[in-house]
């Protein structure tokens, strides 16, 4: 890989010249001090605590990143830290991760509301709004939104993390674990691909595992197992599967659409599709009853539309997004808008180079899993957008090219007593894993079954076998 050959040295440089600058104006000693969170408006009181603030990413000051982190509710110090990425690409961790999903408040009307599942009760979570241009991440320059791709994100979320720790030293050296879904199946492999890559030189990352929720690591295998996944849920017919599956496939659709040259062939066969779906089903979760605007749009470039302003939107109000505007909330998080009027859950000035879809990772999984990483992939079972049949696939597939035997045979596993899911193990680093009635954003609809497999994600635990 001679681009990371090429990135890593100098850019090591640049950090250690920056972090010198900015220990010397006063703001690198105190563990992230000057970025502690006193309380966020609407706040119930609580023990662990937050932070949140900007990271420099590049040499100039330019362009930065904005994170929320929570310390882990109980006994921090024991606890991993875990980096928290939502996908797109372009949406943001904090207004989905954070505030819809698996942090530990939402916001409801004036108020923050304590999540009972939050994940920082197991873990010391980041939450980072990636690459610039999504949240409150900004840069300066706004010609650098123009065609930002993959391994610009992951080298930009490197020298995040990296100075992350130079910030927070006592986090130096702790298992890291990187979770997150969707188009996260990019950001999260090639992230840890950069980093494995950094230790060579400089052991700073002490990766140990990646959760992979619902996320893009084939793009054919991926986006065509929605045909079937559509058809077996009834809300397509069978002569409309017939088509989708041979005049036109999705794969075949989005290459065209994002390559601007969708065929009429292509257009009609979408156009049926969409039509027998309906805009009223929720395509991230095909049970789920519409709304909740926020999280609709969380990747809602995985989806393209061809009409998007035509797009009904039941939700009159996003909580999320009026919480994150307010000036008081925005105070309170150190946050800055910067080139843009508003905080929006999916950025509208980043213009990510969309092809890069098709860019497998699964490969890379693959090469990690070798080097020693525990890897997870784990599907809400009600998500026909990257369904749980592709994911499935491709990790049974990795397993076997890997040589990896199955080591716990396909079978449910148990949140409670009613059945969390199903899941299967390759060797003792590779799993799949379905959380049952979940959604593509699985903690936010089922937070409680989530937290189950979370836990024993970290804890390098098999998922219960029996009632509890
Ligand atoms: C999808 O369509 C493309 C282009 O026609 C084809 O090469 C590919 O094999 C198809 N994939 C599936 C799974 O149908």
């Amino acid at each position: 890989m001679p681009s990371l050959l090429y990135c890593s040295k100098p850019l090591a440089m640049v950090s250690l010249l920056l972090i010198a600058a900015l220990c010397h104006l006063g703001s690198c000693n105190g563990g992230g001090r000057g970025d502690r969170i006193t309380k966020l408006p609407g706040q119930p009181e609580v023990s662990f605590g937050q932070y949140s603030g900007y990271i420099g990413v590049d040499g100039k000051g330019s362009r930065a990143l904005f994170y929320y982190f929570v310390e882990a509710e109980l006994d921090p110090i024991s606890k991993p830290l875990v980096l928290w990425l939502n996908g797109g690409p372009g949406c943001s961790s904090l207004g989905v991760g954070a505030f819809s999903e698996n942090g530990p408040f939402r916001p409801s009307g004036q108020v923050l509301v304590k999540n009972e599942y939050s994940w920082n009760k197991e873990a010391n979570v980041i939450y980072l709004e990636t690459p610039a241009g999504v949240g409150y991440s900004y840069s300066a320059d706004a010609a650098y939104y123009q065609g930002v791709n993959d391994k610009m994100t992951a080298m930009d979320n490197m020298v995040f993390m990296q100075r992350w720790l130079e910030k927070f030293p006592q986090y130096k050296g702790r298992e890291l674990y990187i979770a997150g879904e969707s188009y996260a199946g990019h950001y999260i492999p090639q992230l840890a691909e950069v980093m494995v890559e950094f230790n060579k030189n400089e052991k700073i990352f002490n990766l140990k595992g990646l959760a992979l929720g619902n996320p893009v690591l084939e793009f054919t295998t991926d986006f065509n197992s929605r045909a079937e996944y559509f058809w077996s849920h009834g809300l397509i017919s069978d002569s409309t599967y017939r088509i989708f599956t041979s005049v036109c496939n999705y794969s075949q659709y989005v290459s065209e659409y994002y390559g601007g040259s969708l065929s009429p062939l292509c257009a009609r066969v979408m156009n049926q599709v969409t039509r027998e779906t309906s805009r009223f089903v929720d395509k991230y979760d095909v049970t789920l009853d519409v709304c909740l605007a926020s999280v609709l749009s969380q990747s809602m470039i995985l989806s393209p539309h061809r009409h998007v302003g035509q797009r009904i939107d039941v939700c009159i109000e996003d909580e999320t997004v009026n919480y994150l505007n307010r000036k008081d909330v925005q105070e309170a998080l150190h946050a800055k808008l910067i080139g843009v009027k508003n905080w929006a859950v999916c950025s509208s000035v980043l213009q990510y180079e969309l092809l890069n879809l098709q860019i497998p990772t699964i490969n890379i999984v693959g090469s990690l899993v070798k080097s020693g990483i525990r890897v997870l992939v784990y599907s809400g079972d009600q998500d026909s957008v990257i369904p749980l049949t592709g994911s499935r696939t491709l990790v049974q597939n990795l397993a076997h090219d890997l040589g990896l035997k199955t080591s716990t045979p396909y079978r449910v596993w148990f949140e409670g007593k009613q059945v969390g899911g199903w899941t299967q193990v390759y060797g003792d680093m590779l799993s799949f894993a379905t959380i049952r009635g979940a959604s593509h954003e699985a903690p936010f609809s089922q937070p409680k079954r989530s937290l189950v497999l979370y836990r024993a994600f970290l804890q390098g635990r098999p998922l219960p076998e029996n009632f509890s």
